[in-house]
């Protein structure tokens, strides 16, 4: 985050501004003070008018300058939004593929909590509050007993406070984490309606449920008693505390001659003046640690992702060369290796089977082919150039991915194809063509602009994975990798795609189809074999699968 600028332009001046109507509030008691004092003593209509007037004067300022102060602020605010929430986005996106620990999903609540604070009351109090030490010394100027009344009922009201915290926290902390469990207990069970519906499962969520939910409503009641009777304990004291500033106010006049009605009446501003923040730091203490508390793990979260490379290598277009070398990847929190030591290379042009038993690393090898999983040790190479050093916005054009598992976006067909830029009508249709989705796109009732996701249509399994090949395909991306293209096609959708491999290899696209199906692995120059997370052979296709028959006789003569 940029502090400097922030201090510069928006807390500075909000701090000046509130200096100045600190000053300016002072005009009241002033107004009080003269009129009892002075006015009643002379009896001049003439000054009455002339401290209205002035009073008149010092208020208008006031407005106006909190006006512009409010402006400052929501300012402040919209910058902050705009320089750091599509920054941050990126980040939390780039940083939801690793596998490690958990994906920040916080930053922009965050983000949300100090911006809320920037244009609610307690900023405002905050920055008031530099002027609590002042009023104290004002009162006690007046006198002592003024500033003593305000101390005692302060201590007694933060005691409430800080009581209702030690017996509220815990209670309510378990409470929030029961009812998140609860939460997300409902949310799964609503992605898996389909599954609860069809086997009658029903009976046993609603247990479950019930059950996680009885321990919510426990802990809630035990910390929303507790709360309640310290807020009408507050309350009461908040009462007597004012009652008892008139009745001291009217004690000191009893006993003490010099002071006047006016310095009973001015008293009693600035009194009411050094309780408004006093009143926010006890009651509000605890939002404003959570909003530090936001803002520091802001700050550590942009400090933290600002430690990149200065990756602004500027690289030509790639022809389509990959490789890797000595790479490997694992899970650090638990040690398992998915990927070990594994180096191959390929020119612009060929084209890659890779196979291998289920959980062997194809899909892991996939993943750290298109940048989405960073390698442990090794580097990937695109056209000689080590893939972290591109700019993931600007090789990601030449990349093309299907996943195994297709998301789509809520959008329109054409959205998706697109890969959520502002559709280019040639392209798009051209990709839908090679992904043999095009005639089938024309036969929905909206075409190209058919809505899918949420509240859209529902699009088939096949559906969905041509629309997940015809994304890949957008652009022409000079790299493309398939994981598993065919798992939900049908004899149609396989011929287009044996028809979209041959195009590829015309237009010399780079092309790494993973899977199972030998009808796919005719159709490449070169296999690349996975066996538990290592690269059990690498070659041109002949070789590799006369390695394998080899290896398979052999196996079959010993045994
Ligand atoms: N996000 C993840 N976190 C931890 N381990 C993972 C993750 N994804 C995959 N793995 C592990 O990595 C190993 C390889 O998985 P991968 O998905 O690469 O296998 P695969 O060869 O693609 O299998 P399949 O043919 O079934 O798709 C598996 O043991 C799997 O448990
Ligand atoms: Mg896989």
């Amino acid at each position: 985050m940029n502090k400097l600028f922030f201090i510069k332009h928006y807390f500075l001046p909000t701090a000046f501004f509130s200096l100045v109507i600190n000053l300016l509030l002072l005009a009241p008691s002033l107004f009080m003070f003269q009129l009892y004092d002075r006015v009643l003593g002379t009896r001049s209509k003439e000054a009455l008018w002339l401290m209205s007037a002035l009073l008149l004067l010092a208020l208008l300022v006031m407005g106006i300058i909190e006006i512009v102060r409010s402006r400052i602020l929501v300012n402040a605010n919209n910058a902050m939004d705009l320089m750091l929430a599509p920054f941050l986005l990126k980040k939390m996106v780039e940083g939801a593929t690793s596998p490690e620990g958990n994906p920040n999903t916080h930053a922009l609540k965050d983000l949300q909590s100090v911006r809320s604070f920037l244009t609610g009351p307690g900023i405002i109090q905050l920055l008031d509050a530099p002027w609590l030490p002042i009023y104290m010394v004002i009162l006690y100027m007046m006198h002592p007993l003024m500033l003593y009344n305000l101390i005692f009922g302060s201590l007694l009201m933060a005691s409430l406070s800080i009581a209702s915290e030690f017996l509220t926290k815990s209670p309510l902390a378990e409470a929030n984490s029961a009812n998140r469990l609860a939460t997300r207990f409902v949310d799964s069970a609503m992605l898996n309606a389909e599954v609860v519906n069809a086997m009658g499962m029903q009976n046993n969520l609603i247990r479950r449920w019930a059950s996680l939910n009885d321990q919510v409503i426990v802990l809630q009641s035990h910390a929303s008693k507790w709360s309640g009777r310290i807020s009408g304990m507050t309350k009461f004291v908040r009462q007597l505390f004012q009652a008892m500033g008139s009745a001291v106010g009217m004690y000191i006049m009893l006993v003490d001659t010099t002071f006047s009605m006016g310095f009973l009446m001015a008293g009693g501003i600035i009194f009411g003046k050094a309780l408004g923040p006093l009143e926010y730091l006890i009651s509000g203490w605890r939002s404003l640690l959570e909003t530090r508390a936001a803002y520091t793990r802001l700050d550590a979260f942009v400090k933290g992702s600002s430690q990149e490379k200065p990756n602004l290598l500027e690289l030509p277009p790639p022809t389509g060369q990959i490789s890797m070398e000595h790479v490997t990847f694992g899970i650090r929190a638990t040690g398992k290796i998915l990927i070990r030591d594994v180096s191959f290379s390929l020119v612009a042009g060929d084209s890659l089977g890779i196979v291998g038993p289920s959980a062997s690393g194809k899909s892991t090898l996939a993943r750290l082919l298109v940048g989405a999983w960073k390698p442990q040790q090794g580097v990937i190479r695109i056209d000689g150039a080590d893939l972290a050093n591109w700019p993931s916005d600007r090789i990601g054009e030449h990349i093309g991915y299907l996943p195994q598992d297709i998301e789509l976006f809520a959008g329109s067909i054409a959205d998706n194809i697109a890969r959520l830029d502002e559709p280019d009508s040639e392209m798009v249709i051209e990709a839908a063509k090679i992904a043999g989705l095009h005639e089938i796109i024309l036969q929905m009732p909206n075409g190209y602009d058919t809505q899918i996701g949420e509240g859209g249509t529902v699009l088939s399994g096949g559906q969905r994975q041509r629309v997940g090949f015809a994304r890949a395909l957008y652009g022409n991306p000079k790299i493309l990798i398939l994981d598993e293209p065919n798992a939900s096609l049908d004899t149609a959708g396989e011929t287009a795609l044996v028809n979209a491999m041959a195009h590829l290899k015309a237009a010399g696209t780079t092309t790494i189809f993973i899977t199972h199906n030998p009808h796919f692995i005719n159709n490449v120059s070169k296999l690349l074999v996975m066996q538990n997370g290592s690269l059990a052979a690498f070659g041109p296709k002949e070789w590799v699968m006369a390695q394998l028959n080899k290896a398979t006789q052999q196996a079959q003569v010993s045994a």
